[in-house]
């Protein structure tokens, strides 16, 4: 469909085709301009659209046997497949969607401290958002130990030679976020 090589004119320097990108968000068709954090993401209207038809023809619970449920399963399934694709994930059981990075991380963290032991060791970075810092840092309470890696402020990177220095035999867990930008 060409959908990705609108996104970005290639033939001009990777310029954004602004009027195509507003275009498929209904809430910046009328020159509004977004400068917010991830928390409040605009949504496009094509996911939008996806939701609402989710909604009004299989908002039931996963697992049943009758056709409904199959097929709110198929298109839960398909989205995190299509999800896992597009973060390179190399299985959809890799990705998880809930209702908030932050209420899911503390999850996660909750679950991989319990199979922690004292003295072992976690990475956290010192560029990360508070939902990926604080649920780690609080594993202190039960021995767990909390490295941080730093922000080159010369190169503006995280550096790998600095995590290298950071790492022990005893190191279970590196947390930091990753952005890519993917267009196919
Ligand atoms: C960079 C970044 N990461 C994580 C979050 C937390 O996201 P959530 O609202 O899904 O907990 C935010 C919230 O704005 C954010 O800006």
């Amino acid at each position: 469909m060409g959908t990705e090589n609108n996104l970005m004119k290639k033939n001009s320097k990777m310029k954004a085709d602004l009027k195509f990108i507003r275009n498929e968000f209904p809430s910046l068709r009328d020159d509004y301009v977004y400068f917010d954090n991830a928390g409040g993401s605009q949504t496009l209207g094509r996911v939008i659209n996806k939701v609402t038809e989710y909604f009004m023809t299989s908002d039931v619970q996963l697992g049943g046997v009758y056709s409904v449920s199959k097929t709110a399963r198929e298109r839960v399934d398909k989205g995190n497949e299509m999800i896992a694709k597009t973060l390179n994930a190399s299985n959809p059981r890799e990705v998880i969607v809930g209702s908030s990075s932050t209420s899911l991380i503390r999850l996660f963290s909750i679950v991989i401290g319990q199979t922690l032991e004292p003295g072992d060791e976690i990475i956290i970075s010192d560029c990360d958002h508070e939902a990926n810092v604080t649920p780690w840092k609080d594993l202190q309470r039960h021995g767990i130990i909390i490295k941080t890696w730093g922000f080159d402020k010369k190169s503006m990177r995280l550096e790998l030679d600095d995590l290298k220095n950071l790492m022990t035999e005893k190191t279970k867990y590196v947390n930091f976020c990753h952005a890519l930008f993917n267009w196919h």
